[in-house]
């Protein structure tokens, strides 16, 4: 029987799929953190070739369980890959528009996507799960800063792109332990969770960053970068940066673990404001 280290805990959460339009969706989205926009939008070109790729990774580690004495995490892998399904799916049809506002995304989809399928010819499982969980650790936080200290950032920003994230890192939150949980089932050790830990964060943050600052070369070349962007990115990046380093810097440690809610010893960190923000979204995990 796989340790767990809070069972049943996905048995009430859905799937959702929202009714979000993108047709609309405006570039610069986020105006009071320009780079903000920037860095969720190359994170957004990513996941519709990302996201398949946890799905089948997921699927493989899935046949390794028992069906009798793993029945609760196998059932929450088919959960996991329900949200990531609906989640890659609305950020492909989200992506159609970016690239009508940035050509020239396609050779960086292309290059990733090579990636992916790469990893799942030429990688172990094992390697390819501490990846997963690499991934799925640092979308714990993400969500955490999203709903707590960029809220502020959040006021004025697009709708339907905001409403897209806010779905997305929800239901990141509501399974954040999936990844954690399948990995320690079938491949425990602490060094090979940082491994994947550290592969993963070298290969997608380089990507990311690559695509982010195409981004701001577009906008720099067509006179649309704002002239108080760099001002207003240097106060997100100290916001940011204050909250989410600690919380990268738990996840090195041998006793990291997602499931307990991630600030619960400290009570003005993002947690709280995670689960309000949750409840007033409709995202609830409850
Ligand atoms: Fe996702
Ligand atoms: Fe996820």
């Amino acid at each position: 029987m796989t340790q767990r280290s809070a069972p049943d805990k996905l048995a009430h959460v859905k799937a959702r799929r929202p009714a979000l339009d993108f047709a609309e969706a405006r570039a610069h989205w986020i105006p009071d953190a320009p780079a903000y926009a920037y860095q969720l939008d190359a994170a957004s070109t990513m996941l519709p070739y990302l996201e398949p790729y946890l799905i089948k990774v997921q699927k493989l580690a899935r046949e390794c369980l028992d069906p009798t004495a793993d029945a609760d995490l196998i059932a929450d892998i088919d959960l996991f890959n329900r949200q990531e399904a609906n989640h890659f799916q609305l950020h492909a049809r989200y992506n159609e528009t970016l690239r009508r506002h940035y050509p020239g995304l396609e050779p960086f989809e292309a290059e990733i996507k090579a990636d992916f399928e790469r990893f799942l010819r030429e990688k172990s499982l094992a390697w390819n799960l501490a990846y997963c969980e690499g991934f799925e650790c640092t979308g714990l936080v993400s969500a955490e800063f999203f709903f707590g200290p960029a809220q502020p950032f959040l006021r004025t920003a697009d709708p339907a792109s905001r409403d897209l994230w806010s779905w997305h890192l929800a239901e990141e939150f509501e399974h954040r332990s999936v990844c954690h949980d399948v990995l320690a089932a079938l491949h425990p050790g602490w060094l090979r969770r940082l491994r994947g830990y550290s592969d993963f964060l070298t290969h997608l943050q380089r990507y990311g960053n690559r695509v982010a600052e195409y981004l701001k070369s577009v906008d720099r070349e067509r006179g649309t970068y704002a002239a108080d962007a760099e001002a207003k990115d240097r106060e997100f990046d100290r916001v940011r940066g204050r909250f989410m380093l600690p919380r990268l810097a738990r996840i090195l440690s041998p006793f990291y673990d997602p499931a307990p809610p991630p600030d619960a010893a400290d009570p003005r960190g993002g947690a709280a404001a995670l689960r309000s923000a949750l409840k007033r979204s409709g995202w609830s995990p409850r």
